[in-house]
């Protein structure tokens, strides 16, 4: 087959050679077993660099439309057929379009067991508290019985809103059990929070860079993302005003706390600025401290909900990050009508959440097994977050830089201007390291030398080989091509 790239699309190069393959599969000119064209040659044909067109035949891979073999190429995947004639193509709503090419889009992070797992943002399972969670599991049935089995109520668990009420005191925020809704984890709380705010067609200023699934919910809820710049201390607040002065951004959608995907952590005289700024646009602030539990003790700025007199934030909270995420347990803080809406929506979506599971984690924090939990999490991941930043002292080459959050798991890094981390990933993969490239986090999905590293699946040891690895592979790419070095800065 004969590859066209067009330099005018939008749609990054890998993108539009998997597009390709996919398309010649579905028309049934490519069948199991054909052989790809070699990565070397195909990227000397386009004009394209070797990582692109390897990152593109990963991406296939990953979506299990091709297989490779080490040292005899890259085939179409046994079992992958053409379209049936017969089959109807349903026509799928243009958000659902929009949410699927955004999908397409994303760098994939191939599956390379073995490799050092810096890319997770999910606890290490060997660190859930299997066991204190079975026995809280088994006490409420044994306890509840059948009460617990019913269709839940849509506000969540009582005891599990009251202790969670209750913990929020401890950061300064005043909040009632009444005042908060359980949600299925802090990703539903986004979505349903934003409804609370915004319809199809308005807009929502959002970080960039942000947590990439914030991205999807938006498309999918035929929401616009306006960008408002992170710098290292927080978002640009010049940029936050502009944003909010405009009439279709209805609400700002903020990680202060731990950042997805840069880990820093806003200083106090920002978040009083940023609440300022918002109370005087007059919009609405959604708060996600999905790691607020991951904080050391005090030394960290309060949550933005303890500094708002105005009742404008709308607060996230999770326990996937502290205990695991399979529980699919969080929580949204809000205040006035805001609660009521919650329930409705919350309501429409999916009447209520499983209760048992949340009775169980209400078993957890109440008997302090929660908090002795966190205590040994925290001790682990200072230790990680140690070895990886001391390895990245030790390792990156000049002209790197890299945060050096307090807390949580994830740190960011900015490789010398001119490198593109989506470019470099499958390189990496096959050198044995994995890493978030910076693409997927911003808006555009624009190029990026950024790139985010986690210490959630790495101990101190596997993150410090992570970080050798990485830098060896980023002073081996600046010499082999040193015009990279001083080449037009990609923005991060
Ligand atoms: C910033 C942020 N918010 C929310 C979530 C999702 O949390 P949950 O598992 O509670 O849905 C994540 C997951 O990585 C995240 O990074």
């Amino acid at each position: 087959m004969r590859f066209r790239i067009d330099r005018q699309s939008d749609a990054p190069v890998q993108q539009q050679i998997a597009d390709q393959v996919r398309a010649e599969v579905g028309a049934g000119r490519l069948r199991a077993g054909d052989r790809l064209p070699a990565i070397r040659d195909l990227a000397r044909e386009l004009g394209v660099h070797r990582d692109t067109v390897a990152a593109a035949y990963e991406r296939l891979a990953a979506d299990g439309v091709v297989e490779s073999t080490v040292g005899r190429g890259t085939f179409i995947a046994a079992g992958v057929t053409p379209a049936s004639p017969d089959r109807r193509e349903l026509v799928l709503s243009p958000l659902v379009e929009r949410v699927l090419a955004w999908e397409r889009s994303l760098p994939r992070i191939a599956d390379v067991s073995g490799a050092v797992p810096l890319h997770a943002l999910v606890p290490e399972p060997g660190l859930y508290p299997v066991d204190a969670f079975r026995r809280a599991l088994g006490k409420v049935l044994a306890e509840g019985g059948a009460s617990l089995l019913g269709y839940g109520a849509p506000q969540g668990h009582p005891l599990l809103r009251k202790l969670l009420a209750e913990r929020l005191g401890r950061s300064g925020i005043e909040a009632t059990a009444d005042e908060l809704v359980l949600c299925h984890g802090a990703s539903q709380g986004i979505a349903l929070a934003l409804r609370l705010f915004a319809t199809q067609g308005d807009a929502v200023a959002v970080e960039d860079p942000t947590y990439h699934n914030v991205l999807a919910t938006l498309h999918s809820l035929g929401l616009r993302p306006v960008t408002v710049p992170m710098g290292d201390g927080g978002a640009d607040l010049d940029a936050l005003e502009r944003a909010l002065a405009q009439p279709d951004v209805k609400a700002f959608y903020t990680i202060p706390t731990f950042h997805n995907p840069m880990g820093i952590t806003t200083p106090l005289a920002h978040r009083r600025a940023l609440l300022a700024l918002a109370a005087r646009a007059g919009k609405p602030v959604v708060e996600d401290a999905f790691q607020l539990d991951l904080g050391n003790g005090g030394k960290l700025a309060p949550p933005l909900a303890a500094l708002d007199p105005h009742g404008l934030v709308v607060q996230l909270f999770s326990f996937s990050k502290t205990l695991f995420p399979g529980a699919r347990v969080g929580s949204i803080l809000a205040r006035g009508r805001s609660v009521q809406a919650l329930l409705a929506l919350k309501r429409a979506s999916d009447l209520a959440d499983a209760m048992p599971l949340q009775a169980a984690l209400a078993v957890l924090v109440e008997s302090g097994a929660y908090d002795r939990h966190l205590a040994v999490l925290r001790r682990i991941l200072a230790r990680r977050r140690k070895a990886l930043l001391e390895a990245l002292d030790e390792e990156m080459p000049a002209g790197t830089r890299w945060t050096r959050p307090e807390g949580g798991y994830q740190v960011w890094v900015e490789l010398p201007a001119a490198l593109d981390s989506a470019e470099l990933l499958p390189e990496a993969a096959r050198r044995g390291v994995l890493y978030a490239p910076g693409q997927q986090f911003f808006c555009d999905g624009r190029r990026s030398n950024g790139l985010r590293l986690t210490v959630a699946m790495a101990d101190e040891a596997a993150a410090a080989r992570g970080a050798a690895l990485l830098g060896r592979l980023v002073r081996e790419r600046l010499a082999e091509e040193p015009r990279l070095a001083d080449a037009a800065s990609i923005h991060v």
